[in-house]
């Protein structure tokens, strides 16, 4: 049977390798909807190759361009709320859009029953209480994207219904400024923070992933997906029972340790491929193999602890993920304005941590019970981050 895929954030790095993923087995998944901000250029030549049922824009300006350019017969939505529209049509969603724009699409998908496979980190992140209720309705199932959450899923997987984890071992790069000392990181300029020294990816996260920020959400959203009371979706660990280890090979993506003193791994050469394609697959495996190792070619494993004071976004994503509440909310929402800063020129890379350390210290302690008081922290945060860009 074909199994239906709505890419969401087409246009984008986890959006093009989705359609890669689907490619290589055409009989088995059909790409029904594209969906993508504004990149129209990149949207029609997927259209053209792909024939979806519905194209999706959510730059409205350009609905009428789009039309005119799309090949006949396919469905034409726009607007703000047109990506969280069309997340709910296809057996299996793939949230690949880029920060806060991301979380109507995995509320609406979860609403709706379906299957989610989640790139967009900061929508569970932002908006965790309220992405959880979703989550528990009837048919909804959410499965990460992320390498690293992705190779957690994996690992508990293996250990059946056994819940006895102690600790879970995110892996990290360490990122482009592993090693560098504190003059070298003042100097850091865009291009080298662009470059990523083992994964290819949008500029968002890459950015993240050189100020360790990226590792630092994912913390909380590994505690968001695994560290809930034990139970059906939940392991009773809380966000200290998650490390963060700096592998820089990335071939590990990341551990589980259970209480008997056994660790399980899940290792491959990074390739994204593997988890999207693992998260259309499930429960099965893809049949099509993605960074498979050779082992009598590897060489070595290194890990070693993170430099948390060359990199103090890490500790501040933990603040934020044990006060909870809208606290990461507000620490996501003040990265996106820090980062995009940065890219922007308007503030070096070592001021992105005292933007988000500054827009944190008005946090008002507000819990996250509703998407409303998600959205005004995020607001808040955003607005106290960019005074203090300034
Ligand atoms: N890339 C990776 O390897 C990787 C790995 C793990 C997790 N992730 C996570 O996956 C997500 C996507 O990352 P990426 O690297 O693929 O990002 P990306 O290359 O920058 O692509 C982002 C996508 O989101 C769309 N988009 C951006 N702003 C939007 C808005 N306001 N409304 C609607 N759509 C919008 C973009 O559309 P247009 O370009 O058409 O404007 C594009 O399709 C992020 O949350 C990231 O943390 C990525």
């Amino acid at each position: 049977m074909t199994t239906t895929v709505a890419v969401v954030g087409s246009t984008g790095s986890i959006g093009t390798q989705t359609l890669e993923v689907v490619a290589a087995r055409p009989e088995r998944y059909r790409v029904t909807v594209l969906a993508a901000g504004s990149k129209l250029d990149e949207l029609v030549a997927q259209a053209e190759t792909v024939r979806p049922d519905v194209v999706a824009l959510a730059d409205q300006s350009r609905l009428d361009e789009l039309r005119d350019r799309l090949p006949a017969g396919v469905e034409v939505v726009g607007g703000p709320s047109a990506l969280a529209d069309v997340a709910t049509i296809a057996d299996v969603t793939v949230n690949g859009v880029v920060g806060f724009a991301g979380l109507p699409v995995t509320l609406a998908c979860l609403g709706a029953g379906r299957r989610l496979a989640l790139a967009n980190k900061e929508s569970l992140i932002a908006a965790g209480p309220v992405v959880q209720r979703a989550r528990t309705t009837q048919g909804a199932e959410l499965l990460p994207v992320d390498s690293e959450h992705a190779a957690i899923h994996q690992c508990l997987r293996s250990s059946g219904r056994d819940r006895s984890v102690h600790r879970l071992q995110l892996t990290a790069s360490g990122g482009p400024f592993r090693g560098w000392t504190a003059a070298q990181l003042e100097a850091v300029t865009v291009e080298a923070a662009l470059e990523h020294p083992t994964w290819s990816m949008g500029p968002k996260i890459t950015v993240d992933s050189s100020t360790l920020m990226n590792k630092g959400l994912e913390v909380i959203e590994a505690n968001e997906l695994f560290g809930r009371p034990a139970g059906s979706l939940g392991y009773g660990i809380d966000i200290d029972d998650i490390e963060v280890v700096v592998h820089p090979q990335s071939i590990v993506h990341s551990m589980v340790t259970f209480d008997d003193g056994s660790t399980i791994a899940q290792l491959s050469h990074p390739d994204m491929r593997l988890p999207i394609a693992y998260c259309l697959a499930h429960p099965d495996r893809s049949d099509v193999a993605y960074g498979r190792i050779d082992w009598t070619e590897l060489g070595r494993l290194d890990f070693e602890p993170p430099d948390r004071a060359s990199f103090p976004c890490l500790d501040l994503a933990y603040e934020a993920g044990r006060v909870g509440g809208t606290a990461p909310a507000w620490l996501s929402a003040a990265n996106e304005v820090a980062v995009a800063g940065f890219l922007e020129g308007r503030i070096s890379w070592s001021a992105i941590a005292g933007v988000i350390e500054a827009a944190m210290g008005h946090h008002d302690g507000a819990p996250a019970d509703s998407l409303d008081a998600v959205l005004d922290g995020d607001a808040r945060a955003r607005a106290h981050a960019e005074e203090a860009l300034c």
